[in-house]
């Protein structure tokens, strides 16, 4: 459905984020301004993660300080909080954004279009889709794991900011390594055209430009990728214990 019919569909004078909310391209460009803030906290999670190889003193500290930054302005973790409603409203509304999207190009489609097997462009969109949906399991997951220790953990084992010792126990289960570099396959694989996407919407691709952003977003995928998978990967070699 174009922009000007979708427009149509929903007459919204006065209201400016309604209106842009409601239209194609607005929806968009939520997904792409959200998914670059969430795309943000991946890098700044990723680098944080990577303190592990300096030691227990050094991550268990790390997660002390993101508690304790912003004092004595701001109470213990309240920045913390802050970040999360950020992100937590950033992910609602890039899936809620994603969802409408994706409902409306099915609406668009003429009938017995959808069961088409020549279409090229639903691969890419497919793998997003079923890749975004893994992605939210994978958070709900991590969330319950990590930030918890509600799953995964003997009783007892998981201990409130001794980041070092959770995560060794926590890869130290097998499967749920598996699961962890299974989704971070996922991550990359939505990153790598997400990150792409991104840009087009923000109307930054030219025709000069377009081969470098290409690589710069699959370069940027998989050093997140190779970087989160570094800490699985070194539990289960011993490497880190
Ligand atoms: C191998 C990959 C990962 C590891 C080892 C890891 C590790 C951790 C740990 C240890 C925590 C708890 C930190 C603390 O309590 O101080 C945490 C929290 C969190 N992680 Fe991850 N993480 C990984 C991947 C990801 C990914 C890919 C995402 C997002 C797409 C993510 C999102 C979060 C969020 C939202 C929190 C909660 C922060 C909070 O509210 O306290 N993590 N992670």
């Amino acid at each position: 459905m174009t922009e000007s019919a979708e427009t149509q569909q929903h007459p919204v004078a006065g209201n400016r984020f309604v209106a842009i909310w409601t239209s194609v391209i607005g929806k968009k460009v939520v997904m792409a301004v959200t998914g670059a803030v969430l795309i943000l906290f991946v890098i700044a999670h990723m680098v944080g993660n990577l303190k592990i190889f300096s030691g227990q003193e050094e991550i268990n500290a790390y997660s002390r300080f993101l508690r304790e930054v912003g004092w004595p302005e701001l109470g213990y973790g309240q920045l913390l909080w802050l970040v999360r409603i950020v992100l937590l409203v950033c992910a609602v509304l890039h899936i809620t954004a994603a969802v409408q999207l994706t409902r409306m190009n099915w609406r668009a489609l003429p009938v017995g279009y959808e069961n088409r097997k020549d279409v090229e462009t639903t691969w890419g969109a497919v793998t997003m889709r079923w890749g975004g949906l893994l992605l939210a399991v994978f958070i709900v997951f991590h969330l319950l794991h990590f930030t918890g220790g509600l799953v995964g953990f003997q009783s007892g084992q998981f201990e409130h900011l001794m980041v070092y010792q959770n995560v060794v126990a926590g890869f130290s289960v097998l499967p749920i390594s598996l699961f962890y570099i299974v989704a971070m396959g996922a991550l990359c694989l939505h990153l790598d055209h997400g990150i792409w996407s991104m840009f087009q919407t923000l109307g930054w691709v030219t025709v000069q430009n377009t081969k470098s952003i290409r690589t710069f977003s699959r370069l940027v995928a998989i050093i997140i990728f190779v970087g989160f998978i570094s800490v699985p990967i070194s539990v289960l070699a011993g490497w880190l214990r």
